[in-house]
């Protein structure tokens, strides 16, 4: 039969390449180029050494930002009020091109390297089997003649030198990654001691505060129905509005000046708790400069039921691999009607790890500056106010006959 194997060009992929080849297989290896830094021709070399018979490597960085990142930062997309979710947006995206990617090649299997204690295992999947129903998968780490055999570092670095693999990690980092534009995540290894701290070298993407310069860069970020369209540096009056520059340009300034470090210990799909450390520059920005314009512009009610039905089911979807499902569906249809007047600038300074919100601007604001003002009584009806209070205290007041009926109240 012939595999499509997501290939990461490491130690664990190798040798599930040289396994898979072993066992009989043909093997397609594939990359996905989703922002990560990445020498691609090395990995191309490496997984043709190792025996595919061939290395597809796909740009999907413009779909991943614009498919699934957008949306994420329309609804505010966060899990478990920390992490936000730049491994789960892009298995969606890898995933598809995985799978059109076998069809052309004539691919009946895919392949992954993911552990069985994961999520990004259920993540790839579901999306396989939501996209093609009738893929066969084969994941090695769940299975026992793979993992028997390949456990521990010793047994993959013998078999790698049994097979010609080259093993490139100059030094091998006591943790594992996964990059891609929205972030870079580290888990396991030294990490799994929730109390241990975080090395500084760790961190590869983003300076540390103290080492971010004492000078803030200001921005300005204009969103179009909650959808970032342009940004206007301040130190050098640069524009950009292509998603992808967007991107790079704010990753570049966040991780400069600090801005988008993340230590979590996450409840997992399986039920397991897991320490993670993740880098989301850009991300954190735009989370930041959206829910400041959606407070200028957005209707209270509107709000409250978009935060209760799209932003935490959205955010659950995607953390739990269901993209392509129904629900999800549904919810990502219903983000954009959540939009329509997101529209409009907000001011930001970068200064030490903080994204300082300077002011925001919109021809579709909400706010009324004579209805707010303190310093004046036109504007508004004080004496509703009033009116407002006695009906809805009338509520209270039952409530508070009772409790003192029952020696409770005060
Ligand atoms: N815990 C995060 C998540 O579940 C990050 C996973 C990182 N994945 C990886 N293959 N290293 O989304
Ligand atoms: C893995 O287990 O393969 C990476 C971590 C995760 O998927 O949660």
């Amino acid at each position: 039969g012939k595999v499509l194997l997501a290939y990461s060009g490491g130690l664990d992929t190798s040798t599930i390449l040289a396994w898979l080849i072993d066992e009989g297989y043909d093997v397609v290896t594939f990359m996905a180029n989703v922002g990560q830094i990445e020498d691609f021709e090395v990995a191309r070399n490496k997984a043709l050494k190792c025996g595919a018979k061939e290395f597809i490597l796909e740009d999907m960085r413009r779909e991943f930002i614009e498919e699934l990142i957008y949306p994420a930062v329309q609804v505010n997309a966060i899990y478990e009020d920390t992490y936000l979710l730049g491994t789960s947006l892009a298995r969606p995206v890898i995933a598809r091109g995985m799978i059109e990617a076998a069809a052309r090649t004539g691919c009946e299997y895919v392949a992954h390297g993911c552990t069985g204690k994961g999520n990004d295992q259920v993540r790839f999947e579901l999306a396989f089997y939501g996209l093609k129903p009738d893929i066969k998968v084969i994941a090695p780490w769940r299975m026992a003649e793979f993992y028997n055999r390949f456990a521990g570092r010793t047994a993959l670095l013998d078999y790698a030198a049994s097979k010609g693999i080259p093993v490139t990690q100059s030094k091998a980092k006591p943790w594992s990654t996964d990059e891609n534009a929205m972030h870079c995540s580290y888990e396991a290894g030294i990490l799994e001691d929730p109390d241990h701290t975080p090395p500084e070298d760790m961190w590869g993407l983003i300076k540390s505060p103290e080492a971010a310069p004492d000078t803030p860069e200001k921005i300005v970020i204009t969103f179009t129905t909650g959808i970032p369209t342009k940004v206007k540096i301040g130190s050098n009056g640069k524009e950009v509005t292509d998603a992808v520059e967007i991107f790079d340009t704010l990753n570049l300034l966040a991780r400069e000046h600090g801005i988008g470090r993340i230590d979590i210990v996450e409840n997992r799909l399986l039920g397991l708790k897991s320490r993670g450390c993740y880098e989301t520059p850009a991300g954190t920005i735009l989370r930041t400069a959206h829910i400041a314009l959606e407070g200028l512009v957005m209707d209270k009610e509107l709000r409250k039921l978009r935060d209760a039905m799209l932003s935490k089911s959205f955010s659950q979807q995607l953390y739990d691999g269901l993209y392509y499902s129904a629900e999800c569906e549904f919810v990502r249809s219903c983000i954009p009607a959540s939009q329509k007047n997101v529209n409009g600038d907000v001011r930001l300074k970068l200064y030490k790890g903080n994204t300082i919100v300077e002011g925001r601007s919109s021809s579709e604001t909400l706010y009324s500056a004579d209805a707010a003002s303190m310093d004046v009584v036109e504007g508004f009806d004080v004496e509703a106010a009033g009116g407002f209070i006695a009906t809805s205290s009338i509520r209270l007041k039952a409530h508070g006959v009772n409790q003192t009926r029952k020696g409770l109240g005060g």
